[in-house]
């Protein structure tokens, strides 16, 4: 009689446990399972037990090698929750689903032992039924599976442990934020040979490596074969239908600051030190139509002989950003923005104006990074002349803060895509804002920045800098203003003109000065 097979600890103990709905668990199922037949070039899903067979021309592409006839539609998986939201437990069915592919090759990686050992490991183990054990391997902490399957799970306290044999066909590294970027960079080779997947999960430490190597390029840039999902705690189905756990999280709201609570429950990656604008821009937001109207008071049909300064950051490599900011005669208020994947400098130029309503505006003027020299080339072509201004960031953002701290530079609820941008906007982790310490090039890091650049590239161009000693009127000095005739206000507004004059110490820059940043604002009218 043959020895009794030895079974991993833990083995199918999670067998009987119901896996509840959860629409972000069951996206990332459902995204997971799709494929692409290349034979017939049509898209379908494989079943659970990762068999797929092409609707269309009705091939099958099973085993290993599978997906090098028909690869996955995504490939790179990110899932971020707060703690609990459930991502170790979708891992964990995810690649069980994956070992029921005859001979397929996972690896499990953590960033210790320990979790492997706590949460990981337990729970793709107590998945995996007894009958279906062939071998348990623990001195190398590897599984076969009666099918050929295999899985190994590593720690990656020396991130060079991802580094695996070729032609594995996944891996998922859970908490990944804690895992050293390192490893996936050194475990995704590996998956090159049998076209295979890399699942992330974890809960976000800021804007750890996750955001630029997945995130970004699934949800902003829009990268083929990249996916995202991002989830709270309590979206979790089980802690939902539980009072007991909902009041658990409740708790946990009130005893931590909310900067923690948005990380650790809501998997909002926040990086408060590094921020370039931060805090300014909510206390700038001008959250509904009367707040609006203080500034524009016939809003929402602004008054078409106003005028309009429009900023735009082109889209080469990513998105194209336009911003759209009326003059007022209480500061500047971005109205609206533009936001676009890939478009053609000249196809984004209908696309913005016809998006913006640029038509009805007869007083505008149009900015952009004086090394956008395409854009202007092409845009005036088509009869819009865009002003090159200098393109330093740090003069710029200098600029906008001023603008900000003065609190003049507002922002409609109309251009959520702006206030969302300007408030992440944030310097590279290799630069200290407070020491000026620069190692890098880049000053800022370089991602869902393009409307901040429109913003900035827009202020360059404004001849004006606002009085940081005059901080914008209250509302009570705005309505005795108003109340006061034009001749009164043109009155008032000399000798504050005479007072600016005298106290003049001179730091900035003014535009008729050599050198003034915003470079030949009427150059467009050699381009018409
Ligand atoms: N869809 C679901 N149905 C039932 N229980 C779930 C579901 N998702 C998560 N859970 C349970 O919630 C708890 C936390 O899930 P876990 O995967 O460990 O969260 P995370 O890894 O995101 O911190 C576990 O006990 C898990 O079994
Ligand atoms: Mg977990």
């Amino acid at each position: 009689m043959p020895a009794p097979i030895r079974l991993p600890p833990g083995c199918g103990k999670l067998l009987e446990e119901p896996l509840l709905y959860s629409e972000y668990q069951m996206r990332f199922i459902r995204a997971r399972r799709q494929r692409f037949c290349l034979s017939c070039r049509t898209m379908g899903s494989m079943d659970e037990m990762g068999k797929f067979t092409c609707g269309k021309c009705g091939k099958e592409h099973n085993g290993r090698w599978g997906n090098l006839t028909a690869p996955r539609c995504f490939n790179r998986f990110l899932l971020l929750s707060g703690r609990g939201g459930g991502k170790t437990l979708i891992g964990a069915h995810a690649v069980r689903e994956e070992l029921m592919i005859k001979e397929a090759v996972w690896w499990v990686m953590s960033d210790t032992y320990k979790r492997l050992h706590d949460s990981t490991f337990p729970t793709l183990v107590g998945l995996l039924h007894p009958t279906w054990i062939r071998h348990w391997d623990p001195e190398h902490v590897e599984i076969t599976l009666q099918n050929g399957a295999m899985v190994a799970f590593r720690s990656l306290e020396d991130p060079d442990r991802a580094r695996g044999p070729h032609g594995v066909n996944g891996m998922w590294m859970d908490e990944s934020a804690l895992c050293p970027e390192r490893s996936w960079h050194v475990g995704t080779p590996m998956l090159i040979k049998a076209g295979g997947v890399a699942l992330a999960t974890t809960t976000v430490r800021g804007y750890d490596w996750s955001y630029e190597q997945i995130e970004r390029k699934a949800l902003v840039y829009k990268e083929p074969g990249y996916w995202t999902a991002k989830w709270k705690t309590i979206d979790n189905p089980l802690f939902r239908s539980h009072p007991v756990m909902m009041a658990e999280i409740e708790r946990a709201r009130k005893t931590m600051t909310e900067r923690l609570f948005r990380e650790e429950y809501e998997s909002e990656r926040s990086n408060t030190e590094g921020l370039v604008y931060g805090e300014m821009i909510r206390k700038n937001v001008l959250a509904n139509d009367d707040e609006v109207r203080k500034y524009i008071p016939e809003w929402p049909n602004i008054d078409p002989s106003r005028k309009v300064l429009v900023g735009v950051d082109e889209g080469a490599d990513h998105p194209f950003g336009a911003v759209c900011i009326v003059i007022t005669d209480r500061g500047l208020v971005v109205v609206s923005d533009y936001l676009e994947r890939m478009k053609a400098h000249s196809a984004a130029h209908d696309d913005i104006w016809r998006k913006l309503g640029l038509y009805r505006w007869s007083e505008k003027s149009f900015f952009a990074n004086k090394n956008a020299l395409n854009l202007r080339l092409e845009w005036g072509l088509k009869g819009t002349g865009v002003a090159p201004v200098e393109s330093r960031q740090e003069i710029g953002i200098q600029r906008v803060q001023s603008w900000l701290l003065s609190g003049k530079l507002k922002f409609a609820y109309t251009a959520p895509r702006t206030i969302e941008q300007m408030e992440a906007y944030h310097y590279n982790e290799n630069y200290n804002p407070n020491s000026g310490e620069k190692k890098s090039k880049e000053l800022v890091f370089k991602l869902k920045d393009e409307l901040p650049d429109a913003v900035r590239y827009a202020l360059m161009g404004f001849p004006e800098i606002p009085d940081p000693d005059a901080p914008g009127m209250s509302d009570a000095e705005q309505s005795r203003w108003d109340s006061f005739d034009e001749k009164t206000r043109w009155e008032l507004d000399e000798l504050k003109e005479l007072r600016r004059a005298r106290s003049n110490k001179g730091a900035e820059l003014q535009p008729e000065e050599e050198n003034y940043p915003q470079g030949n604002i009427y150059m467009h009218d050699e381009l018409y």
